[in-house]
């Protein structure tokens, strides 16, 4: 066989045994009680997309409407989140990988406690670990701090380059707060541009 037959039939075993993995990781969320938002919680929110996105894209916690249904962005702020891919960056929802710091939903949404971000956090980065993306999307500071390991605030965070184990990330405001401040949507876009440079070729970011 030649090398390119090789690579046809090696590529798809390799992306295979990701999605296997998390799968298996999804399953192990499933029945997580590392923290005790385990108890109030309706299900778990481990992810929604492709296993082998070229973007994922990383918010802070389930709501409401994601704990009910058990998929990441689907309230409000994830029809905001959909309308920046789809209207936006001319994607489908089910071309990139969606996914929280947080796996369950805090109590009347309220911020989740660092304990509970430390618990969860393996979780997130062997997500990230599988997938491989191009490019990552911190949707707000508690995305941005719990990858990058900073206290700097989101607006601070914004407007560079950061790498999170090699692959570029880009920091902007999480969609609740631009559901919020509608004045600042213009912002979050220019950082979607920079993404949309990742992902067309047009820049490679490096560390
Ligand atoms: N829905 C999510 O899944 N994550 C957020 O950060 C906000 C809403």
């Amino acid at each position: 066989v030649s090398a390119e037959e090789v690579e046809t039939v090696a590529s798809p075993t390799v992306s295979g045994d990701a999605v296997a993995q998390l799968s298996a990781l999804e399953e192990a969320v499933r029945g997580c009680r590392q923290c005790a938002l385990c108890d109030g919680r309706k299900q778990t929110v481990f992810a929604q997309g492709s296993p082998t996105a070229d973007i994922v894209f990383v918010g802070e916690a389930p709501g409401e409407q994601e704990d009910i249904q058990g998929l990441p962005f689907v309230g409000p702020s994830g029809q905001l989140l959909t309308d920046i891919i789809t209207k936006g960056m001319k994607m489908q929802r089910e071309d990139v990988y969606i996914c929280n710091v947080i796996k369950c939903r805090p109590p009347n949404n309220r911020d989740p406690l660092p304990a509970e971000k430390d618990a969860c956090e393996p979780y997130l980065l062997q997500q990230l670990d599988l997938v491989k993306p191009k490019v990552i999307c911190a949707l707000g500071g508690h995305a941005a701090k719990t990858l990058l390991k900073t206290d700097e605030s989101t607006g601070s965070l914004r407007e560079k380059w950061h790498f999170y184990h090699g692959i570029p990330l880009r920091v902007t405001y999480h969609p609740a707060y631009l559901l919020r401040s509608p004045g600042e949507k213009r912002k979050a876009w220019d950082d979607i541009q920079e993404v949309l440079k990742v992902l067309n070729g047009e820049i490679t970011p490096t560390p």
